[in-house]
């Protein structure tokens, strides 16, 4: 089964050199042959190839999908009257963690499944083709198995999050938790997952502790990436790059030696401005990230605490505005930087054998998406080059 996507005014390809707009890849005029679920011909518009079908998108953009390499999306309840009481002036210090925590133990299997369903679908109409999730709500060896193996169910990048925060039970014994994280919990979690992941802050897990957990979840066979320098200064941007962490997150207290290591390193940083929003904080500084030569990605951190939005639009829009990016680098953030995040070389980019994850936007332009913040512009996403929704 072929399908063309004809009449497209703008391609994103995320090929640098291949057209304009330098990283992004920008054809215009162009068509895309899909074929087996995959990209098998990009050219000008006019050399489109006949096809089983067609669809015009009449002069619209098409971009690859937003690869979202950080959310939480196994979880019950919500924290609304949290963010009511933030917006009325308390702060945010990641507290609410332990009442998603139990939630989601007093959830059964069908609950979280169908809020991940729910949500893994709001994100895919938002272009969102590929997602990354993460435990982190279950913490027992019991809860965080079973929150991967839901994660599973709906993704390949599923990350163990067991170093989230210290259960309530484990409270006067930090280090027996870390023990337990490190033994039996990560012996129950390797099946299902592919990363490992700690919140490595105060109030949560120091350096010692978050060595400790990922680097035996990185002898164990997983990738590492880490929640890192979010509420204030600390070591978790070193500690990632000292490990070689596909990406160290949040980044939003950052020293000079931190943007340093970043720089001189294969770690990206990913930024989150939804959680900044929403817990009204100083937002990162991306401009400063990216004029040092560090790689960049933006994802939602979709979480019920402190950044509940599926939306990448929305992260494009924030980072655009409050982040110091241009739309240019937002997108690739959002995309090719996603999929660096993730070290996903297929991903993130529109070239012949890669899957066919797109969006097709109703707009003439990537422009658009920092441009008209808030409106729904993705009219139609493909992934694996099935329509997931229509115009
Ligand atoms: O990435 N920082 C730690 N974890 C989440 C917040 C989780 C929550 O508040 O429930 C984050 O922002
Ligand atoms: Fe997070």
């Amino acid at each position: 089964m072929q399908l063309l996507i004809d009449n497209i005014g703008e391609l994103v390809t995320n090929v640098a050199g291949s057209g304009e707009g330098g990283p992004l890849g920008i054809r215009r005029r162009a068509a895309l042959l899909i074929e087996e679920g995959r990209v098998a011909w990009i050219g000008p518009a006019r050399y489109a190839p006949a096809a089983d079908r067609r669809i015009d998108v009449d002069g619209a953009a098409v971009l690859p999908g937003f690869v979202d390499s950080h959310a939480h999306l196994v979880f019950a309840g919500d924290r609304a009257a949290e963010f009511a009481a933030r917006m009325a002036g308390q702060r945010y210090t990641g507290g609410g963690i332990r009442t998603t925590v139990a939630a989601t133990r007093a959830a059964d299997d069908e609950t979280l499944r169908g809020t991940v369903a729910r949500l893994r679908a709001e994100a895919m109409r938002q272009g969102t083709t590929t997602i990354e999730i993460k435990s982190g709500y279950g913490l027992s060896v019991a809860d965080e198995a079973r929150s991967l193996r839901i994660a599973a169910e709906f993704t390949t990048e599923t990350t163990f999050l067991g170093a989230h925060v210290v259960p309530p039970e484990y409270a006067d014994r930090p280090d027996d938790y870390v023990g337990l994280v490190c033994g039996p919990m990560l012996r129950a979690a390797l099946p299902y997952a592919r990363w490992i992941d700690v919140f490595c802050e105060r109030g949560a897990f120091d350096a010692d502790h978050a060595r400790a957990i990922l680097t035996v979840g990185q002898a164990a066979g997983l990738g590492v990436r880490v929640h890192a320098n979010q509420l204030g200064p600390g070591p978790g941007v070193q500690l990632g790059v000292e490990l070689g962490a596909a990406s160290v997150d949040h980044c939003t207290h950052l020293d000079d030696l931190d943007v340093e290591a970043l720089a001189m390193s294969e770690t990206v940083a990913t930024l989150l401005p939804g959680a900044e929003f929403s817990t009204r904080s100083p937002y990162p500084d991306a401009r400063r990230l990216l004029d040092a030569g560090v790689t960049v990605a933006l994802a939602t951190d979709c979480n019920p605490g402190s950044s509940y939005t599926s939306s990448m639009p929305f992260c494009i829009a924030l980072a655009v505005r409050e982040l110091g990016m241009t739309p240019a680098e937002a997108v690739w953030a959002a995309t090719a930087g996603g999929a660096r995040a993730l070290r996903r070389d297929d991903l993130g980019v529109l070239r012949p054998g890669a899957p066919a994850d797109l969006s097709i936007l109703a707009a003439p332009s990537h422009l658009h998406l920092a441009y008209r913040p808030g409106v729904p512009l993705i009219s139609q996403v493909l992934h694996n080059g099935v329509p997931q929704c229509q115009p």
